[in-house]
């Protein structure tokens, strides 16, 4: 049975205690999942007190509900409640918290510290909680659970892994990738090592490419101040999408457990195939939308942003050519693609194999055999074979057809990755959480192309929002033939 335990949520009024955590803590307590006594003490500088965190949190999560929320549901979740007034820069926030934390026996001595919080701060506040005993195990065990991004690039990733690692050992530290608590990406694991008839294939003499995409509508909005030191680069593919690449193409782990799974991911990282500084416009591109229009509505380019400098080249869409340099890999190109205020939300997985041999249907009308591919959706889930088959009729014609075996029928429920994860982390489980090397090497791959960028301030290509992005991405290519999959569908790959 597992423990109870107190979560301590670092920047609890913030926008990601408002639109991830807080809904899925509820949805966790409606379906019973929340170990009887756990509590949760949200931590902000505003001047609120619990009664009013509650009302607030009401509000945020029946925002995101699809359906109403349950009232009884909600008394019992916001009974676990209690809302702690403090800034995080000042020390005297951290004594109090300790004495605070010591007087209210209702506290699971168990106590897990989530840093929903600016990523320059992480540092600081683990020191902060050092220094006021806050991490000291004699009673319960401490965790820490730290967002993305972990550092800022390869030398600022060491420096703070340096810094926490005097005051945490590496069981305490759960670093959130959410890609990785989505049901949809585990099914990636489950599609390539529970189905015999995949692994024979999965390798360089039967996949020709594959392509890694993760497309949004949705702008920069409000987050600019954030997003515009980063850049899609660093905010989507060195987390997110190398983390899909590791997946797809790692080794079978000797179990489904944490040590074995990262040990084969890391693996993974290590073997691509560095980028030297002069072959950076061969392997990465690199783009900003402009004004264009999403779902028929006009709306501003990336410039004309709150809070975004006029002369800002960060860019919103990133592109990347890898190679892994190991047995099965060597050879296939694995482009990596993804942009804000694209023409469709989705991120998927395309497998495209090998083209057959022609030579069998040399005397018929079928001029050219297409190749099949492999489908994994991440969102919308959806997993898909495309194949060739024959045409109806007299005529030795083919189409293409596609095999379904979609992860959710429309009647079962999706859970959101943040609440699989918040229960891993009071379960001790860390096999869908990031280990330091892996952090580190997926900055290792991403590190040549932002030095380079850094230095070319001053231009960057652009895209119509509602796009698929710029045309000139083309050139990361290695075959004339290879092209972007822009759908889950057949009708117009
Ligand atoms: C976050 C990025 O990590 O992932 C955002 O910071 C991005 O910029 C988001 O929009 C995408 O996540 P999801 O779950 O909506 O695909």
């Amino acid at each position: 049975m597992t423990e109870s335990c107190t979560y301590v949520i670092f920047g609890a009024t913030g926008n990601l205690s408002r639109v991830k955590l807080m809904p899925a803590l509820y949805h966790l307590e409606r379906a019973g999942k929340l170990p009887e006594g756990t509590r949760i003490l949200a931590l902000g500088r505003r001047d609120w007190d619990s009664q009013h965190f509650i009302d607030e949190a009401r509000d945020w999560i029946d925002q995101k509900l699809k359906e109403d929320l349950d009232g009884t549901v909600f008394q019992k979740f916001a009974e676990r409640i209690d809302y702690f007034r403090g800034d995080l820069t000042q020390t005297v926030m951290y004594t109090k918290l300790h004495s605070y934390l010591e007087q209210h026996s209702e506290f699971p001595s168990n106590i897990a510290y989530y840093m929903a919080i600016s990523p320059t701060e992480f540092g600081v506040v683990i020191e902060s909680l050092n220094n006021a005993q806050l991490l000291d195990e004699t009673h319960g065990w401490r965790r820490v659970v730290i967002e993305k991004p972990f550092g800022y690039d390869l030398e600022s990733a060491q420096a703070l892994q340096r810094r926490i690692g005097r005051y945490l050992r590496e069981d305490q530290v759960y670093r959130i990738d959410h890609y990785l608590g989505k049901g949809t990406v585990q099914n990636v694991l489950v599609f390539r090592f529970a189905n015999t008839m995949m692994e024979p294939l999965w390798n360089r003499n039967y996949i020709d490419h594959i392509q890694i995409t993760h497309s949004e509508t949705l702008g920069v909005g409000s987050r600019a101040n954030f997003y515009d030191g980063t850049g899609a680069m660093r905010d989507m593919i060195q987390s997110h999408l190398l983390q899909l690449l590791t997946l797809v193409t790692m080794e079978p782990p000797v179990a489904m457990e944490a040590e074995a799974l990262r040990d084969e991911k890391v693996k993974v990282l290590k073997s691509v195939r560095p980028i030297s500084p002069n072959s950076v416009h061969a392997h990465a591109f690199r783009a900003q939308y402009g004004e264009g229009q999403i779902d028929g509505q006009r709306v501003v380019s990336y410039l004309n942003e709150d809070n975004v400098p006029k002369d800002s080249v960060t860019e919103t869409y990133a592109a990347l050519k890898l190679y892994i340099d190991n047995w099965r890999w060597r050879g296939v190109p694995i482009y990596l693609r993804t942009g804000k205020r694209m023409a469709r939300q989705q991120s998927m997985i395309s497998i495209c194999f090998r083209h057959p041999p022609q030579q069998f249907f040399r005397d018929t009308q079928v001029e050219q055999i297409q190749q099949n591919w492999v489908l994994l959706g991440i969102q919308p889930d959806c997993l898909r074979m495309e194949m060739t088959v024959k045409e109806p009729g007299l005529e030795m014609r083919t189409r293409q057809t596609s095999l379904d075996a979609s992860l959710r029928s429309a009647d079962e429920p999706m859970t959101d990755a943040y609440e699989e994860l918040l229960l891993d982390v009071i379960d001790g489980d860390r096999s869908l959480f990031l280990r330091y090397d892996e952090v580190e090497y997926a900055w290792r791959v991403v590190d040549p192309v932002l030095r380079l960028w850094a230095t070319e301030r001053d231009f960057i290509q652009t895209y119509p929002a509602g796009s698929w992005g710029p045309q000139e991405s083309r050139r990361l290519f290695e075959k004339e033939e290879h092209r972007w999959r822009h759908n889950l569908g057949l009708e117009d790959n």
